[in-house]
């Protein structure tokens, strides 16, 4: 499974990446928002840090603006992945630039139906957003389980990027329903080294280590 951070601040994701935790970011809107930059310089920085793909999202809502903007953001590096809404006239733009060979991230999809869109449109990433889902009673991981099973029956290559999740047992099930990627925020990621059990074993190998006068 690949980890994509959620998150627009360089420097959680230049530490991730020293961790050799990260296989690419995703952006949107709100997290440029707060990164607090001019966009394009955001994601060139961004972009730098590695070399997976980089969502970067689109502003407009029409099919002309949408491949305005997404030809701007895709000649920013190479691995820009252009973000578009899950509109009629984002798939448009999906199956436009992806013929250019540019990378797309069909963002906000809530529906098996529209992944299979998606799909259709030779997305490269399809993002079903699991908390959102969950914020509403619904369970995010029937999506991600449904969008699977349908990309198998068709061998569509549309990779299945579980978005919106937020804590160490979304990444869990979203690994074992067979995401392709998850993308989350970087305090979710560091979380999942978390264990009781290997804190207390590691203090106790510390002390009898230290009692034994263990030197390496
Ligand atoms: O980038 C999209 C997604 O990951 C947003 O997550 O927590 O705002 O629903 P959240």
């Amino acid at each position: 499974m690949k980890f994509f951070a959620d998150t627009a601040d360089t420097k959680e994701i230049a530490e991730l990446a020293s961790y050799g935790l990260i296989d690419g970011v995703t952006t949107n809107p709100s997290l440029i928002a707060k990164a607090g930059k001019p966009f394009a310089e955001v994601i060139a920085e961004i972009c730098a840090l590695t070399p997976g793909a980089v969502s970067a999202e689109v502003v407009a809502t029409d099919f002309d603006g949408m491949m305005k903007e997404g030809k701007k953001l895709a000649k920013i590096a190479p691995n820009v992945a252009v973000k578009l809404p899950l509109t009629l006239d984002g798939l448009k733009a999906c199956k436009a630039l992806t013929g250019e060979g540019i990378q797309v991230n069909v963002t906000l999809c809530f529906s098996a139906n529209q992944a299979l869109l998606a799909a259709k449109a030779g997305a490269t990433f399809i993002s079903p957003f699991i908390g959102r889902l969950d914020d509403i009673h619904i369970d995010g991981m029937d999506l991600i389980a449904e969008i699977r099973q349908i990309y198998d029956n068709y061998l569509f290559d549309t990779e299945i990027l579980a978005a919106s999740i937020r804590s160490p047992n979304h990444v869990k099930l979203a690994a074992l329903a067979g995401a392709d990627v998850m993308t989350a925020p970087a305090a979710v990621i560091r979380s999942l080294v978390n264990h009781p059990l290997t804190d207390k074993g590691l203090e106790t190998f510390l002390a009898d280590a230290k009692k034994a006068g263990i030197k390496v």
